[in-house]
Parts: C-alpha cells; sequence; structure tokens
C-alpha cells in the first residue's frame, strides 16, 4: 500500500530537497510513499496569481485568500478520496509520536501550510478534519511543520525502516526514551562502552538497555514515568534502585550522627 502526500504550498521549491534525501527518499523509490507539493498560486483565477489578501475589520498581515486554496484542495481531494486533510497551524492539537502513529494508518494526508497571519475560517471549518501544531513557538508558514510531520510518519510506515522493529524501539514508542547506543571503538578519548554489551549476553544487554531506559526517563522526562503502567521487570529495578538509596540515606544517616565519624 502506498501513502500518498499531497503539501499544499505557495512555496512548493521548498519540498523538491525533501522528497530526495534518505528514508523518505527510499520510502518513495520503494512505492510505500508518494509525495507531492502543490503550488496554490496555480489555482489562483487573478492575472497577477494573489494568494493572500487584507483581513476584514483591519489589523496588520494578511490572510491567505480561500479560493485558490479551495481549489487547490478540491483537486487534491479528487484524487485522493480517503485522505485526511491537515491545517498547519500553532493553534493546533500538538503533535506527538501518537499522532504520528495514528496518521501512518491513513492512505493519504493533505498538508495545507499556511502563511502569514493565517487561512481564512471558512476554509479551515469546511475542509480541515484535523489542526495540528508541532510545538508552542510560532514559525513564518507551515512548511516546515509538514515536513517534521511526514518525516515522522514515513518512519512508521509498515516496511520502511530497515529492521523489523526499528520503529517499535523508538523513545516515545513504549513511552520511555531510548537508552543510550554506542558503536565502535570500545574506548573513545579513555571512555569505554559499557561491558555488557560487549558480553554477547543478549538476556543481560536487554536487561541492560531496559533499565538505562529507565534512568533516562527518569532523569530527562520524569513527568513520562507519572501514569506509566510499569512491567513486572520494570517494577524489580525500580525496588533495586528504591533499595540502593535506602541504603545510601542510611550510611548517610549513621555516619552523620556518629560523632566518631568525622563528619557533621
Ligand atoms: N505554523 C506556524 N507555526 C506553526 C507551528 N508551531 N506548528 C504548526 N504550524 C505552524
Amino acid at each position: 500500500m502506498t501513502m500518498d502526500v499531497a503539501v499544499l504550498t505557495i512555496f512548493p521549491e521548498m519540498f523538491e530537497r525533501f522528497w530526495t534525501h534518505g528514508i523518505v527518499r527510499r520510502a518513495i523509490e520503494q512505492g510505500q510513499l508518494k509525495g507531492d507539493a502543490i503550488d496554490i498560486r496555480a489555482y489562483a483565477e487573478d492575472r497577477h496569481k494573489v494568494t493572500d489578501d487584507r483581513p476584514y475589520g483591519g489589523g496588520c498581515g494578511m490572510v491567505m485568500k480561500p479560493e485558490p486554496l479551495a481549489k487547490a484542495l478540491r483537486a487534491a481531494r479528487a484524487r485522493m478520496p480517503e485522505a485526511v486533510t491537515l491545517l498547519m497551524t500553532p493553534q493546533g492539537r500538538p503533535f506527538s509520536q501518537q499522532t504520528a502513529a495514528e496518521l501512518a494508518r491513513r492512505r493519504g494526508l493533505i498538508f495545507i501550510c499556511g502563511r502569514y497571519e493565517g487561512v481564512d475560517e471558512r476554509v479551515a471549518q469546511r475542509f480541515v478534519d484535523a489542526e495540528i501544531s508541532i510545538g508552542d513557538y510560532v514559525l513564518t508558514g507551515g512548511e516546515l511543520p509538514a515536513m517534521v510531520i511526514v518525516d515522522a510518519v514515513v518512519r512508521l510506515i509498515p516496511g520502511v525502516l530497515g529492521g523489523q522493529d526499528s520503529a517499535a524501539q523508538d523513545s516515545f514508542a513504549d513511552g520511555l526514551l531510548e537508552h543510550a547506543h554506542y558503536t565502535r571503538p570500545r574506548v573513545f578519548e579513555g571512555r569505554p562502552v559499557p561491558d555488557v554489551l560487549l558480553s554477547g549476553n543478549h538476556a543481560a544487554i536487554d536487561q541492560w538497555r531496559l533499565e538505562a531506559a529507565l534512568v533516562r526517563t527518569f532523569l530527562k522526562r520524569p513527568e513520562l514515568l507519572e501514569d506509566r503502567v510499569f512491567s513486572e521487570q520494570e517494577l524489580a529495578i525500580l525496588r533495586k534502585w528504591s533499595k540502593k538509596l535506602e541504603n545510601l540515606i542510611k550510611v548517610q544517616s549513621a555516619c552523620c550522627t556518629d560523632p566518631l565519624s568525622g563528619h557533621q
């Protein structure tokens, strides 16, 4: 099955390089992805191919006109009747790995890349299935957000990544950040690779990776653990840490209250 992606933009040239590199390129070559940047300007009917206009009610900035966008959308939808239409806007639902996984199950995605102050509200109401934001900051247009989303989605299309379950092991895929990775040399500037990774003991390596993922998540993104339902293996690791911490505290308390220890 091929995922069909159409990006509606007034800067289609921004995508020329995007389709021709890395995993996106490979997915296109393997027939798993079809990517098309559609020039909204080509659907403007006036002589100057105008795609924006001043806002009703006054104020600064320009608004993307509804007619060229609606025409471009209708053409894209006629070609991709099963596609969902996504508007890139900082007011949208925050994009996440979970949203990427949902989108990866679709047959087609149509992106509307706003510029200026945004698109005419009637287009948003009439055509848009979901508004998506890639973060709480304002960019000058929706092109980079569309690229971010296509990039995150394409690697989740079954068969796109080399390894059987590379995507299943991603950070966030199971609610934890991914463990650290190492490659040759064994010692880099005096820093060795953890011994267990050289041991060939796959059970021990899996255990180390799970523990490393838990530590990372706890240190970098503790909120990801708040609603987690821990597995038995994870709980065993947490209990082990808890014991170690208790022992440390015990030793500290003992040494600090012991007048002979030399500590205060
Ligand atoms: N357009 C401008 N800023 C954006 C953002 N943060 N996310 C999605 N679309 C945008």
